[in-house]
């Protein structure tokens, strides 16, 4: 599986920035890591390289995605995707954290590291650690034969093409559509049945067309930018689903805006965080329409009752929003794929419309290769 990539890879494409250039191109990437890969006849996907035979895929009990920033958070999205669809127990935490610890290496664990670049320290020096331990390590890899491609037993490579921008957006979408991948590969030899396998391989297949549709609302989310570059600070919520969303969404806007955001899991807002609420610190909220969508109506509501501003990214308009960013609906599984790119295009019109240095925010490498 190795893809070489054109010099025209590299261009600008009349874009102003690499930052707009690689979110525009999110519907050809998510094609290209879903290309040659779907088998209708078993309503599963193969996956080349991943070196991980049925045995090993029936017996494993646990999965522990490991990453850093934006890799981290496709992981959060990949560990619900396992779960859901393949019924694995799984979870995903920041590389660094995990080889700072001291973890129990369990044999029964498939480990999983994730990674733009490949080159990224703290999650190479995870897989390092895990290997020495005799674990068995895949790899979710953007750069084909990059340092942690190589140390991995095995992987998905994420197709995403060459990200330039510091900030990831391409690759942070193919990534969450690689894990979803996986985990139907997983869920077809485990207990997914052929129907919700073609469900799933049905709305995989919808999501370039629904990507090109999400990036159309652009004028329109450029219009909310110039009012939110006025925020001191804001708030990202969402619930299971949608949480992981707005963890990326707020270190999007944090990294190219500059501007201090937090997330949190709708359901904690209560428990500390509603204390920041006010008209200042406009709250962006994540609603997929699932059955969590009542709880979240009630977080609006609560944030609504504090006199806050709120965003919502939803399948319909909401009631209690000021403004809602309307999406279209794939299978439930997925809405965190589409869900993520409207707020691509808020971090980077709000960084516009403040004048920020979009495509190498301050303080920040693309690859982090060093403790
Ligand atoms: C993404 O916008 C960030 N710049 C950063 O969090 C990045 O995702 C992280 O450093 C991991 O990089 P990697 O995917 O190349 O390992």
């Amino acid at each position: 599986e190795t893809v070489e990539w054109a010099a025209e890879s590299y261009d600008m494409g009349g874009h102003d920035t690499y930052m707009h250039k690689e979110i525009a191109e999110q519907a050809d990437a998510v094609d290209r890591v879903l290309r040659g890969r779907i088998d209708d006849r078993f309503a599963t996907v193969h996956l080349g390289g991943l070196n991980l035979d049925a045995r090993e895929a029936r017996t494993m009990r646990r999965v522990k995605i490991l990453g850093c920033g934006s890799a981290y958070h496709a992981g959060m999205i990949g560990a619900q995707l396992i779960e859901e669809l393949a019924r694995i127990p799984a979870d995903a935490e920041p590389a660094s954290e995990f080889r700072y610890r001291n973890a129990v290496v369990d044999p029964d664990t498939l480990y999983i590291a994730v990674s733009q670049s490949g080159e990224t320290y703290d999650t190479l020096a995870a897989v390092q650690e895990l290997k020495r331990k005799g674990a068995r390590v895949l790899g979710v890899v953007n750069v084909v034969g990059s340092a942690i491609a190589r140390e991995t037993d095995g992987g998905v490579y994420v197709h995403a093409g060459p990200e330039v921008c510091v900030v990831s957006t391409k690759c942070f979408t193919n990534t969450a559509v690689a894990f979803g991948l996986l985990a139907l590969h997983l869920g077809r030899i485990r207990d997914l049945s052929v129907a919700d396998g073609k469900r799933i391989i049905a709305g995989l297949r919808k999501l370039p067309d629904q990507i090109a549709e999400v990036l159309r609302a652009e004028g329109e989310i450029e219009k909310l930018a110039a009012d939110y570059a006025q925020a001191k600070s804001m708030m990202f919520v969402g619930r299971v689903r949608g949480y992981p969303v707005a963890r990326e969404a707020s270190l999007k806007l944090k990294e190219v805006s500059y501007i201090h955001a937090e997330a949190y899991p709708a359901s904690e807002l209560k428990h500390g965080p509603l204390a920041l609420i006010e008209p200042a610190v406009p709250t962006v909220a994540i609603l997929p329409d699932d059955d969590l969508l009542d709880k979240n109506r009630a977080t609006l509501e609560e944030i609504k009752a504090r006199s806050g501003r709120i965003l919502a990214v939803a399948h319909q308009e909401q009631e209690k929003a000021d403004h809602t960013i309307v999406v279209p609906r794939n299978e439930v599984e997925l809405d965190p794929i589409l869900m993520g790119i409207p707020l691509q295009l808020l971090a980077y019109h709000t960084a516009l419309a403040l004048g920020r240095d979009i495509d190498k925010p301050r303080n920040l490498a693309k690859s982090v290769t060093v403790e």
